[in-house]
């Protein structure tokens, strides 16, 4: 496992670019963290957080990446989304659930992890958890709003399928635009729609001068039965080493 690069062969050494100090890394000095700062819940300080992003003009805050395994073997894989809404229970990803590689990863193993990275903020933040699909219902709304193409497009593409040339992409567009032709409701494909991230974990990582950085993770211990026998998270803060 261990192998030496000759100086020579290293295409990337230790750049550091945009740092002030050129023969040093970025420090981060943009802000700190402290426990006083959380909200208890992560989904309500996750959403303090995004309001700061929008807020700071952090370009597209929504982008995220959602890495997934496949069992047995192991194999992780990540890809860039954007997260489309959040509500108390989680994170939720508009997506192929049929042909796409987090598709079949999901279909082995349903755990899956989000990374949010705001550089303009110097902060990041990281969910771990399980995934539950929307219902066809609830992904039609999500899907209405999406401009027409998008929508066509959704049933066009075989995600992550090899094909032969663009052309073949574009015949299947011309075929799914001439069934659809004249209706304004286009029904969401069954292999389409929404994906929850329901967190078990989610750590607001802030980033700090010298690398001692600020960083805070929320972990479900289980959860107390409330007034209507409803089993409500609660949630353990601790405090990271950077
Ligand atoms: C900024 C950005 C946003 C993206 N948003 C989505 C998205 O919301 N849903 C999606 O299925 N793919 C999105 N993609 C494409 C994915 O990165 C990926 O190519 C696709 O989902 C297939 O990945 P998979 O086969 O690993 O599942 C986005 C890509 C970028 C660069």
């Amino acid at each position: 496992m261990l192998h030496s690069a000759t100086e020579s062969a290293k295409k990337i050494f230790a750049p550091t670019s945009n740092s002030e100090d050129p023969g040093h890394a970025t420090q981060y000095n943009k802000g700190a963290l402290d426990r006083d700062d959380l909200l208890p819940s992560p989904t309500d300080q996750f959403h303090k957080w995004f309001q700061e992003a929008q807020a700071n003009n952090v370009y597209q805050p929504e982008t995220v990446t959602l890495s997934t395994a496949e069992l047995p073997s192991g194999r992780v894989s990540a890809r860039t989304l954007y997260m489309k809404e959040l509500d108390e229970r989680g994170f939720v990803i508009y997506s192929n659930w049929d042909t796409s590689r987090k598709a079949s990863d999901i279909r082995s193993n349903p755990h899956a992890a989000l990374t949010f990275h705001w550089r303009e903020l110097e902060r990041q933040v990281r969910v771990e958890g399980t995934v539950e699909r929307l219902t066809s219902e609830e992904s039609q709304v999500y899907y209405d709003t999406r401009i027409r193409g998008s929508r066509i497009g959704a049933w066009a593409s075989q995600q992550s399928s090899v094909i032969e040339s663009r052309e073949q992409l574009e015949k299947r567009v011309e075929d799914v635009e001439k069934k659809f032709h004249g209706k304004d409701k286009i029904p969401v494909p069954e292999f389409w729609g929404g994906l929850r991230i329901v967190p078990d974990m989610v750590e607001f990582w802030q980033g700090r001068p010298s690398r001692l950085h600020d960083r805070f993770v929320y972990r479900k211990v289980g959860g107390e039965e409330n007034a209507k026998g409803i089993k409500e998270a609660e949630w353990k803060i601790e405090r990271l080493s950077p």
